[in-house]
């Protein structure tokens, strides 16, 4: 299978609770590398940016809200299948229905608190990995 990098980000109802490394620690444990790693407070400009394919939806704004409210982490992962073998680790956008033992059913309170984003495709990831970090601030 191809080696791929991906782009979490650890989000706001996580950062609150004190449970980065926990979510840090069941990324590497499943076998992901970090290559590159930073916290950053996203604006209402920046969250809207990164979320731009939702800006129609009904749950953008509040959306964009939470992802302010708080320092997020964002991390760019590598390793085999990456892309999918994060959103399977993940689980499914709302907590209630994704499997036992994924990050979301585990941490995520709801569908819009659900502990953690995740690139879906190859380009996907390609624009996320580039909107958080410059080639330098990663690490192979
Ligand atoms: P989406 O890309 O559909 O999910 P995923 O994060 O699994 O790729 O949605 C992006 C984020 O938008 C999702 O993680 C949380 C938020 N969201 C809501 O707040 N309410 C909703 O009904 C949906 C579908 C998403
Ligand atoms: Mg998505």
């Amino acid at each position: 299978m191809p080696v791929e990098r991906t782009l979490s980000i650890i989000k706001p109802d996580i950062t609150k609770k004190n449970q980065i490394g926990e979510i840090i620690n069941i990324l590497e444990k499943k076998g992901l590398r970090i290559v590159g790693m930073k916290m950053i407070r996203l604006t209402p400009q920046l969250a809207a940016a990164f979320y731009q394919e939702h800006n129609t939806k009904p749950f953008f704004k509040g959306m964009i809200e939470f992802m302010c409210s708080s320092p997020v982490v964002a991390i760019c992962l590598e390793g085999e299948n990456a892309i999918q073998f994060n959103r399977k680790i993940m689980g499914a956008t709302n907590p209630h229905e994704a499997q036992d033992g994924t990050i979301r059913k585990i941490y995520g309170a709801s569908i819009d608190a659900n502990a953690i984003h995740g690139s879906d495709s190859p380009p996907a990831a390609a624009r996320e990995i580039n909107f958080f970090f410059k080639k330098e601030e990663i690490f192979s």
